[in-house]
């Protein structure tokens, strides 16, 4: 992206969830679950994805090669990559990126007394001469180039002054000013953008240069920061969607975008966002990481449009903005009166699909409907939140080594929970298993462990109704890491499972956490054929 192609009015978003958010703790993405997180954001209206660090490690450099690709078209965000202001880092970086329409190396230095002193072992001095190398050798690979001086919010403002003036002078068309451990308070941020505007050499008002902000959410504040940042200036803000990210995480799309635009008569700015695509988005980075949401998060959270208490609904029904400042539909949440049914057809589906912003194709139709099937026979009406719960089981980018087929659970009182599992081999060979387990649930994952193989722990389980009543659609998220013991490996999966019967849920998140630890780690260790069998009773 050009600079001069930002308008004063335009609130560039940013969006790192493939890479800070990434890096919460537990979330790990195969190659094809960032690629479709990708397509989503893009679809979302993001004006730049940082797809990744790709010299981390070759699957690192390889899926954001493909995001550059498949995503990064004339029409479509800049394709933006990590790096180290190191030369090997930042020609890796733009091996990755090179092929999107609109490439940007984002490359950082610490510049904290803490950071030089501690980690990096650098005089000031001798930053800004590590600067003015890398950033000129960022600028002499690609157009657009963006500097971070990580841990500015504890960094001597003066020194940032003279270290974003070299960076400008070689060729950084972006400032972006972190808060790396979310330790700044939103006035003290403002001003802490305001001063670098006004005194960086080469990078005030009128030059081209866009400043960017960078929040921690270490004490709450990442959002009220973000947008004080903005007020004082900062054109471009980034983010992750559901705020995922390192520690207590990242400034949240939602929260900044969602600010701007209620409050914009205020704020008098704009963001390229389709709003209406928040929701979806959410719950897709939720499912695919395995994070679930709190209920109580603004925006996405399952209770943000919920009203119990007696006089707020009393309030709603009369009128909704006595206790609404946005409709549930800007988010993406529908007000559709169309209800879906046991008795609503293939048609009525898909109309009330593109209606929640999905672009389906037959095949996936196709699939959802059998769900769909199941689910209006279980309750009588079948709501948004179910269909986009089984447009998630459907659109999981992975591939489907295991198939569960069929389970049934006998439990009680009587001690002995067991469960007998059915599942398909990547073969097509079927074994069948049972095993007694101190729950149903426990039963149910021995059985499927009897048959799969694939060491490994279980590190996380969540189960929530996404819907009210005793008939609602049970979701299932879990996380697991491969190995005998949580020290193996720091590698974990999420899987992701919804169905009228919570047992079956967990099943179905279990197979695919499974299937995406296979998927990552590849297929060697899964046993080749199957057979009809039965495993282990008691086991
Ligand atoms: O928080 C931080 O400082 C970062 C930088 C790499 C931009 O994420
Ligand atoms: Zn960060």
């Amino acid at each position: 992206m050009s600079n001069d192609t930002v308008s004063s009015d335009v609130v560039h978003i940013f969006d790192t969830t493939l890479r800070d958010g990434e890096q919460s703790p537990g979330a790990t993405l195969t190659s094809a679950e960032k690629l479709e997180i990708a397509r989503q954001l893009k679809l979302l209206g993001v004006d730049i994805i940082e797809a990744g660090f790709p010299a981390a490690s070759p699957d690192d450099f390889e899926a954001v090669k493909r995001i550059a690709h498949d995503v990064g078209t004339p029409d479509g965000p800049v394709i933006c990559g990590l790096a180290r202001a190191v030369e090997s880092d930042i020609r890796t970086c733009w091996e990755s990126i090179k092929v999107a329409a609109k490439p940007r190396i984002h490359t950082f230095l610490g510049t904290s007394d803490i950071h030089l002193e501690h980690q990096m072992r650098l005089t000031r001095a001798e930053a800004i001469e590590r600067v003015r190398e890398m950033v000129s050798l960022a600028s002499s690979l690609c157009d657009d180039v963006e500097f971070s001086p990580m841990d500015a919010g504890r960094s001597d403002p003066d020194f940032l002054v003279n270290i974003l003036a070299i960076a400008v002078e070689c060729g950084a068309t972006t400032l972006n000013i972190p808060d790396t451990v979310g330790y700044v308070m939103p006035d003290e941020y403002a001003a802490l953008i305001a001063k670098l505007i006004r005194e960086t050499p080469g990078a005030g008002v009128g030059s081209g240069v866009v400043w960017s902000v960078h929040c921690h959410n270490d004490l709450g504040l990442a959002t009220a920061n973000s947008l004080a940042g903005v007020v004082a200036g900062a054109r471009q803000v980034e983010v992750t969607i559901n705020g995922i990210g390192e520690r207590a995480g990242n400034t949240s799309l939602e929260e900044v975008v969602m600010a701007l635009h209620t409050r914009s008569s205020m704020f008098n700015l704009h963001t390229n966002i389709d709003t209406k695509q928040i929701t979806r988005t959410s719950r897709m980075v939720s499912n695919y990481t395995g994070i679930p949401i709190q209920p109580n998060k603004a925006i996405v959270g399952a209770n943000a449009f919920a009203h119990e208490a007696g006089i707020h609904q009393d309030g709603v029904l009369k009128e909704k903005s006595t206790y609404e400042i946005m409709t549930p539909q800007s988010v993406g949440l529908s007000a559709s009166q169309l209800v879906l049914g046991k008795h609503s057809g293939r048609h009525a589906l898909k109309v009330r699909l593109q209606e929640l912003g999905y672009d389906i194709d037959d095949q996936t139709l196709k699939r959802v409907f059998a769900g769909f099937k199941e689910v209006a026979d279980a309750k009588k009406t079948v709501t948004d939140a179910d269909l986009q719960a089984l447009m998630n089981d459907a659109a999981q980018g992975i591939q489907e080594y295991f198939k569960l087929l069929d389970l049934q659970v006998a439990c009680g009182t009587m001690g002995l929970p067991t469960a007998t599992v059915k599942v398909e081999h990547p073969d097509g060979t079927i074994s069948v298993a049972a095993c007694v387990g101190t729950g149903p649930v426990d039963a149910s994952y021995q059985a499927i462990d009897s048959v799969v193989h694939m060491p490994n722990v279980l590190l996380e389980y969540s189960v929530h109704s996404i819907t009210e009543g005793i008939n609602a659609l049970g979701e299932v998220t879990v996380r697991i890491t491969p190995g005998a013991t949580i020290e193996e490996s720091p590698l974990t999966f999420g899987g992701y499972g919804a169905d009228t019967d919570i047992v079956v849920a967990s099943a179905k998140a279990y197979v695919a956490a499974l299937n995406r630890m296979i998927t990552a780690l590849g297929t060697e260790g899964i046993p080749a054929e199957g057979a009809i069998a039965t495993v282990g009773v008691g086991d």
